[in-house]
């Protein structure tokens, strides 16, 4: 009997909004925060936030069309966009990427995992390769979480940023670089107050006060979240290593959510990925959620930094609480411009 097919990553595009916020501009210089600070408890310098009138959507169709074309793929058989910051509540933004992308009546849905959204999408989309329901799959993680931020809460505003990755997949072997051999998923609803935004669903419709504006911002208990995220990302890829059986000291790319450059760092030491695996770009890109590891996928390849083959651990934790973790073998993927 044949074996079912691999779904193997072929193609990486990624957008990033033109504007430039650095830790001294606006509107961080009338908080009451430092660029010291900020530096040196997350990591970031610089993020990109889009101007006004720029939507999820309009990164999601630039990352699509730049990882459709580094796979030299002109029809997809599914599109899924994951995002927190979709254009609407409804409908969902996925079809009108697909339609905006020349893709036709492909199906085209949303998927909403917060930061843990672009391994929650590329289990999706190995499954569905896996089942034989698609042979060519365009996963987008696209976010602008500039527009669910208060620029006046200094826990949140200094970290969240834009932008969109995408990758193709496609059905293939287990031997070819860009396999996806594992994932693993999990969620713990029970922590659903660690990152929340309190009015605007079906729970509390309207704020409460109307002049609440930060009940339809994003609130986050940093502290909480960040010890939630090292110890569930660092038990998810243990496990998956342990699955695929990797030693931990054989990983050669890994690519964590880019929540905090302290995260990564303490997740890499205690699931013992050798420094020099780590990949990421939270200095000049912060936290943009779901879209973040396909943005540092993209830059790897266009840097070529890791070879075709390479041992590569992905991993990310969001709000819900949910996390995730793939492995897969280093796409042989042509940089472009
Ligand atoms: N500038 C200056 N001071 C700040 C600040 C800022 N931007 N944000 C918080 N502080 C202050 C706090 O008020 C607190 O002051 P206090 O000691 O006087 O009470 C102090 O700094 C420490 O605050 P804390 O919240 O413990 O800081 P932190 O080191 O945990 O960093 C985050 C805050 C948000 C950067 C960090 O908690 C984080 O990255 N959390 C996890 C995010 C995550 O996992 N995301 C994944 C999915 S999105």
């Amino acid at each position: 009997m044949a074996l079912p097919p691999v779904a193997v990553l072929t193609g990486v595009g990624s957008c990033l909004p033109e504007r430039v916020v650095r830790n001294t501009d606006e509107p961080f210089a009338r908080l009451d925060t430092s660029d010291e600070w900020i530096r040196s408890r997350t990591g970031i310098e610089s993020r990109r936030w889009v101007e006004e009138g720029t939507s999820t959507g309009d990164l999601a169709v630039r990352a699509g069309a730049a990882a459709l074309r580094s796979a030299a793929a002109e029809s997809v058989d599914l599109v899924v966009v994951c995002t927190t910051t979709p254009d609407h509540h409804s409908p969902a933004t996925a079809p009108w990427v697909a339609a905006r992308l020349g893709l036709g009546p492909v199906p085209a849905f949303d998927l909403a995992a917060a930061c843990s959204g672009f391994t929650y999408a590329l289990a999706a989309g190995r499954a569905w390769i896996t089942a034989g329901m698609a042979r060519t799959v365009l996963l987008i993680g696209a976010e602008t979480l500039s527009t669910i931020t208060d620029p006046d809460d200094r826990g949140t505003a200094v970290v969240f940023a834009d932008g969109a990755g995408a990758v193709v997949l496609r059905a293939g072997e287990a031997d070819e670089p860009g396999a996806v051999l594992a994932t693993r998923l999990g969620s713990d609803g029970t922590q659903v107050d660690l990152a929340v935004i309190a009015a605007g669903g079906s729970r509390r419709p309207v704020p409460e006060r109307p002049d609440e504006r930060g009940e339809r911002c994003l609130r986050m208990r940093g502290p909480q979240m960040f010890s939630h995220a090292v110890r569930r990302m660092t038990e998810v890829s243990r496990g998956l290593l342990e699955g695929v059986g990797w030693p931990a000291g054989d990983v050669e790319a890994f690519i964590g959510h880019q929540a905090n450059q302290r995260i990564l760092d303490k997740v890499a030491e205690l699931v013992g990925v050798p420094a020099a695996a780590c990949l990421g770009n939270i200095r000049t890109v912060g936290n943009t959620s779901s879209a973040s590891i396909p943005l540092v996928m993209d830059e790897a390849v266009r840097d070529k930094a890791v070879p075709a083959g390479a041992r590569t651990l992905l991993t990310a934790f969001g709000g819900g609480a949910v996390w995730g973790a793939a492995a897969l073998t280093w796409p042989d993927i042509p940089p472009t411009i």
